[in-house]
């Protein structure tokens, strides 16, 4: 089978996809080990019989649902390559929104002296505190996660992408593992309502983490706990950027204005015009909360 072949091949077997053209791609780039422009300049090579089998299996399983990040390993986000496990969220392109949000935040609403930190609650593959370390080379960061499994991966992440000495990763329950008060907390917590549960994807509901996506009966079982604590944790001035469900916007932010009296709450919608954020500054008159 040449490569033009294979090509066609997988762009057959995966019409059903939303993307069949890139997923196709992405598995016969992982599986040569090659890439974008090589298939493009070798597309009569023919592939050996060990590599068009290994492609037709990962096609088979990616035609029934399997996520092609899990396949191939990784993927892409904030303009970063990502290692992906069975063990994380595949991180999503709508929490870049997040990361420039906590950008945007740092730009202009952090009016202390230095560089703030920050904490990334709920870290997974690492995806936000990988890009915000990226993008801001003196912020000190942290990162907490439940998962033992998720942090050995985010922790592989940052040594690939030489960020080792510059984010803390922590075992523990949200803010439990973080001693210092943070500037600025962002997190994309677990948000799946129960009752949505039946509605999801295959390549969500069988294949990513239970504890990566589940938040109770409303799906804001997170949001309340982490507010609970970082009522009593965050730095006089700081801000939190919390990722939500498209329904979540009004229930997330009384819980967060409830918990920050005087702390200017907006929900920001993504792209498509969905509520996706839930935007939380105390600003500097908010003195309650240290
Ligand atoms: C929706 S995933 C987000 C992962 C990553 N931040 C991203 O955006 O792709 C939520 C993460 O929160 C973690 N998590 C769940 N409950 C937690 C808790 N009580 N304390 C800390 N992390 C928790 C899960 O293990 C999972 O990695």
């Amino acid at each position: 089978m040449t490569i033009r072949e294979a090509l066609a091949t997988g762009r057959k077997k995966l019409v059903d996809s939303p993307s069949p053209a890139l997923d196709t791609r992405l598995i016969l780039e992982y599986v040569m080990a090659v890439s974008h422009g090589y298939l493009i300049t070798h597309d009569e090579e023919i592939m050996n019989p060990e590599q068009a089998y290994r492609y037709l299996s990962l096609l088979e399983r990616a035609s029934n649902g399997e996520p092609i990040p899990y396949l191939v390993g990784k993927t892409q986000f904030h303009g970063l390559d990502i290692k992906v496990s069975l063990s994380v969220l595949i991180p999503r392109p709508e929490t870049e929104q997040l990361v420039d949000l906590a950008l945007e935040w740092v730009a202009h609403g952090y009016s202390k002296l230095g560089w703030p930190h920050i904490v990334d609650v709920g870290t997974g593959s690492g995806c936000i505190a990988l890009a915000l370390a990226s993008e801001l080379p003196n912020a000190r960061i942290e990162a907490t996660d439940i998962s033992n499994n998720a942090l050995e991966l985010a922790e592989e992440n940052s040594r690939i992408l030489g960020f080792d000495d510059r984010i803390e990763f922590h075992h523990g329950q949200y803010l439990q593992p973080i001693v210092d008060a943070p500037d600025l907390i962002v997190a994309n917590l677990p948000y799946i309502a129960d009752h949505e549960w039946t509605s999801l994807g295959v390549g969500v509901k069988w294949y990513e983490p239970d504890v990566a996506l589940r938040g109770g009966s409303d799906g804001l079982d997170g949001i309340r706990q982490l507010l609970a604590q970082a009522g009593k944790r965050l730095a006089r001035g700081g801000a939190m950027l919390l990722e939500i469900g498209w329904q979540q916007g009004q229930a997330a932010s009384l819980l967060a204005q409830s918990t920050f009296p005087s702390a200017r709450v907006d929900v920001i919608q993504d792209y498509a015009g969905h509520d996706r954020v839930v935007r939380i500054c105390t600003g500097e008159a908010d003195s309650d909360n240290e």
